[in-house]
């Protein structure tokens, strides 16, 4: 048997086959899945998956939802822009393609947020199509199967690796099952195939592997070079005024693009204006524990205050009325919060008015 066969018959007896999103051939459930799975794992993204199918069960609702809703209903997930890409896939596959997915993966690939691999997967899980995918997992797998040198974010090998998998499967059994042997490469790069010790007794490929037979699986992929993440450092503050905190919404650009975080500054300063603009009793703010969160080009130092205030601030508007709002501690869990500010403010919350929460 050849490669894709191999994987086929070693799918439908080792591959998974209970995942949420499977045994559907429902382009939308597939397209959601498989934007969820970018660049998160299964166990994480499965409630999620489940949340969003429950508040939006066709395309069309995602399409007539806010923004606010959709970001909501991803906060915590990461990688923003994703959320952001799907909310406007919705809206053109509503108006350019009167709410049904196109087909051909050509097409697939034209709407936003969609790359070539996640294209194919849609294509050959739902419409049959005889085309391969190229994630990181199918990276792996191949390059150590052929020994392919180089980093795989190349031009050059890239292109190579789409080669052999077209080829695969034009060598493969001419009744090859798509679904099958897409899910199956996914299964067996996560399962089998993994980065560090592979389970290479376990695998369908074991006898015709160039890494197994040169004993190169550490070696293959070739890793990516890696640049040093820089540190940003930044302030926030959590201004309550009884049960409620001031949030601010981020702009469009940037990280954590459109989801609602704390106000920020840079310097004593500042601080003092933020201050003056929300509060008139001449309070301090208190210095909380201060942590990091990793992006994926820089990791962000965060160093949180916490101010109570006891009047409500006079200060309505000036400028965008939408940016801020006074938001009740209660509605934490349903509004489209950055997971480590989620986790700051449940903190805040939970330990608001016994002083516990003093950094250190
Ligand atoms: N990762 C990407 N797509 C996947 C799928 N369909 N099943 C499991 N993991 C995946
Ligand atoms: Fe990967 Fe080992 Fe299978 Fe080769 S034999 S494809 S290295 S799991």
């Amino acid at each position: 048997m050849q490669f894709a066969d191999l994987i086929v018959a070693w799918q439908k007896n080792h591959g998974r086959h209970h995942l949420p999103w499977q045994n559907t051939q429902d382009a939308y459930k597939v397209w959601l899945s498989e934007i969820m799975l970018q660049q998160t794992q299964v166990a994480t993204v499965i409630p999620y998956y489940e949340r969003f199918l429950a508040a939006f069960p066709t395309i069309h609702s995602l399409a007539a939802a806010s923004r606010d809703e959709v970001l909501a209903l991803w906060a915590g997930l990461g990688y923003y822009a994703r959320a952001r890409n799907l909310h406007k896939c919705a809206q053109a596959v509503v108006t350019q393609w009167q709410g049904e997915f196109p087909r051909q993966a050509q097409d697939i690939m034209s709407l936003p947020g969609i790359g070539k691999s996640t294209a194919h997967a849609i294509a050959a899980f739902c419409f049959g199509a005889k085309t391969p995918i190229m994630d990181g997992n199918v990276k792996r797998i191949f390059t150590r199967y052929y020994g392919i040198e180089g980093q795989t974010n190349k031009r050059e090998i890239e292109n190579r690796l789409w080669e052999q998998a077209r080829e695969n499967i034009e060598r493969a059994d001419k009744n090859l099952d798509m679904p099958a042997y897409t899910q199956g490469q996914m299964d067996l790069g996560a399962t089998v195939c993994s980065r560090s010790k592979p389970k290479c007794d376990a695998c369908p490929l074991q006898a015709s592997c160039y890494a197994y037979r040169e004993n190169r699986q550490a070696e293959l992929p070739t890793p990516k070079t890696r640049k040093a993440v820089p540190v940003r450092s930044v302030n926030m503050l959590v201004l309550q005024h009884q049960d409620r905190v001031l949030i601010q919404q981020r702009p469009e650009q940037g990280i954590w693009g459109g989801l609602w975080s704390l106000p920020e500054f840079h310097d004593e300063q500042a601080l003092q204006s933020l201050q003056n603009d929300w509060q008139q009793a001449q309070q301090t703010a208190i210095k909380l524990a201060a942590f990091e969160h990793v992006f994926t080009h820089f990791r962000l130092h965060i160093q949180p205050y916490w101010l109570k205030c006891s009047h409500l601030p006079l200060r309505e508007e000036n400028g965008n009325p939408d940016r801020h709002q006074w938001l009740p501690l209660e509605q934490l869990e349903t509004t489209a919060l950055p997971a480590p500010i989620l986790k700051l403010l449940q903190g805040v919350h939970q330990f608001s008015g016994t002083g516990d929460l003093l950094g250190s």
